[in-house]
Order: C-alpha cells, then sequence, then structure tokens
C-alpha cells in the first residue's frame, strides 16, 4: 500500500497458513481456469488471481501471494514484487472503508497535503493506518484519474468529486452534494465520514462476503459498494445485478468481413469452451440486431449474402452454457459487383 506506514509482515494472522489459503481460494478455481483459457502463459493471470485473494479476505495476505505465485507459475519473489507496486493491493487489513488520497504532484498542487492532513487530524490516524473502530483506512496513493477535479479522493470505489451519485436512505446533506469550486474539501469529506459512521452505527441489514456490515446497495457483482458501477471495464460491469462469483466467458475474436462479390465469408476465433455462437446482422449501423445465423463453435465462419452497394454489420456472440459474453467487436461489409469474368481464349482454327 503506498505511502503506508505500516510494516505488513507484522500483521499477517499466525493461523493463516499457506493450507489455509488454499481450502479458502478452492472455490475460485472454475474462474482460475477460465482465466488460464485466455492467456497463452499462466503468469498472464497473476493481477486477477491476486485480485481475486483480496475479494476473499479483503486483503491480501502474504500467505496468498504465496498462492497466487503458485497458481500463476511464478516465484514467490515475484508476486510480492507485484503486489508491493500496484497500490490497489492491500497488504494489511484493512477497514471497513478505504479512504485513498492522490499525493501525486498535479493533486499536491491542489492541496492534497492538506485534505491528508486534514483526514489524518479528524480519523485519529496517519496515512496507512486504520482507525481503532476498524472503519476506515486512510492511504496515499499516486494518480486516482481524477487530476481535473482533485484533488483525488476515493472512497472505498467512489469517486469524491463534484457530483456524487445518489446514496438513497441516509443521504449526505443536501449543501454537501454540489461542491462549490468542484474539487474535494475538508467539509465534504467530513460529511462522508459521519454518513458512513451513521449508517454503520445502525442495525446492518445486510454482509458483505468478506463479513462487511455495509450499508448501500450492490454493484454489478452483487458486492456492495458506494452506489458507484466502478470502472466500466472492471470485472463484473454490467448494466444488471450479476450473482455474486459471475464471471464472463470469453468474446470472440479476430472477426473478419471479406466480400467477394455479393457473397460475405465471415470468420472469426472463439474459445474452445463456447457452448453457442450467434452471429448477428444489422441493417441500420448497429442500432438494431436480429439473428443471422447459429454455426456450432468449431465452425467458426459464417456466410452472408448482399446486394450490390447494400451494407450491413456483423457480430458475433459467444455463450458457455448460461453465461453470454460480450459481443465481439462489429465489422461492416459492402456488396461488390461481381468480379469481371476473363474472356476466353477465342478457338483458332487450324
Ligand atoms: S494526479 Fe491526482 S488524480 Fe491524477
Amino acid at each position: 500500500m503506498s505511502g503506508c506506514t505500516v510494516n505488513p509482515a507484522e500483521h499477517q494472522p499466525k493461523d493463516l497458513t499457506l493450507a489455509v489459503v488454499v481450502e479458502r481460494m478452492a472455490k475460485y478455481q472454475p474462474r482460475v481456469e477460465e482465466l488460464w483459457r485466455r492467456y497463452p502463459v499462466k503468469r498472464a493471470a497473476l493481477l486477477q488471481v491476486l485480485w481475486m485473494a483480496q475479494e476473499e479476505f479483503g486483503w491480501v495476505p502474504r500467505e496468498a501471494i504465496k498462492w497466487a505465485a503458485d497458481t500463476c507459475v511464478v516465484s514467490h519473489a515475484h508476486a510480492f514484487g507485484v503486489t508491493e507496486f500496484y497500490t490497489m493491493y492491500r497488504q494489511v487489513p484493512a477497514g471497513k472503508h478505504l479512504i485513498q488520497v492522490c499525493q501525486t504532484m498535479c493533486c499536491y498542487i491542489q492541496g492534497s497535503e492538506n485534505l491528508i492532513e486534514h483526514l489524518e487530524k479528524s480519523l485519529g490516524v496517519h496515512s496507512g493506518q486504520t482507525t481503532k473502530d476498524g472503519l476506515f483506512t486512510l492511504v496515499r496513493v499516486e494518480c486516482l484519474a481524477l487530476c481535473g477535479t482533485g484533488p483525488g479522493v476515493m472512497i472505498d470505489d467512489q469517486a469524491i468529486g463534484p457530483k456524487p451519485h445518489a446514496l438513497g436512505e441516509g443521504q449526505l446533506a443536501e449543501e454537501h452534494l454540489s461542491v462549490p469550486d468542484f474539487h474535494p474539501n475538508a467539509a465534504l469529506l467530513d460529511s462522508w465520514i459521519k454518513f458512513l459512521r451513521d449508517e454503520h452505527a445502525k442495525k446492518p441489514t445486510t454482509t458483505g462476503s468478506n463479513g462487511w456490515a455495509l450499508p448501500t446497495t450492490p454493484n454489478a457483482t452483487g458486492r456492495l459498494v458506494l452506489n458507484t458501477k466502478g470502472h466500466p471495464g472492471a470485472f463484473g460491469a454490467a448494466a444488471k445485478p450479476l450473482p455474486v462469483g459471475y464471471y464472463p466467458p470469453a468474446p470472440a475474436l479476430k472477426l473478419a468481413a471479406n466480400v467477394a462479390g455479393d457473397k460475405v465469408a465471415l470468420t472469426w476465433i472463439n474459445d474452445s469452451g463456447s457452448t453457442k455462437i450467434i452471429v448477428e446482422r444489422s441493417d441500420d449501423n448497429g442500432s438494431t440486431w436480429r439473428e443471422l445465423a447459429t454455426p456450432t463453435p468449431k465452425d467458426q465462419k459464417a456466410g452472408d449474402t448482399l446486394a450490390v452497394g447494400a451494407s450491413a454489420q456483423y457480430r458475433v456472440i459467444a455463450h458457455e452454457k448460461d453465461r453470454i459474453a460480450r459481443p465481439s467487436v462489429v465489422v461492416s461489409a459492402t456488396g461488390q459487383p461481381p468480379a469481371p469474368v476473363a474472356p476466353t481464349a477465342a478457338k483458332v482454327s487450324p
């Protein structure tokens, strides 16, 4: 954890042995195998495997780093190095809410040090530490990609900025929902902290997978966050809540359309674990789609016919049992006039 003032070695539970980690992580094996299928080498899945450990424990214990290293066939030292490098991996048990403040130059200039000092005073901890009640961990991090509205601050998955998402029951005071100068300030952060403390003081109604009793709504993966969908590319990001443990199958890749006259030949690559393939066609530039063909996963090709000058778009959607992958890239094709027939040589009479 960047800016951490605690030594992770002093915070490893003695009873959390590698054997215990292996037992607890056994349920993640299908997801690990799914990842392996996506990459040419197992080590490529290391970041996501470490992320699974954090999902399970709420942080990444040393023994879990060893498990991840063994799983991805890299040395323990390599996995330790990766965990050290990325500030999103927590190497010590964290509080129920993680407050991250960007200390990179752009935010430093915008006053991040003042905010950190304010939070350290109001929470009674130094950066890298957790409050005595176990509710908040304060950390310094590098760029959160909130530079434009800096100093960048995140509480759990919520970027604290000019327009906080609606919070549902127990909302922040209305006057704090808009920050006059567009940047997080001490008053706004105090409101968040008070809001979260109040929520925890209420009788908890929901318990997260890591045992936390959290007050707000489930995110796309069914886990509990502060009413945000997180990064759109994040695991499980989707328009509707998905069950805990859901992971999407591999999408069809390298879709290509080759046109010869009025014939369109579509080719792609799909995962060997795909159980169903649907090829879709759009005649209005991707606004609406209709099913064109359902070739078997082994085929990895389909055909279509287009009148001369007519255009269409195509995409392929892979399924793995009841799980649906995100659609492939969209390719366009336009019907061509038939290739001119080469004149046959006139017969010469002897
Ligand atoms: S530099 Fe602070 S969020 Fe980018």
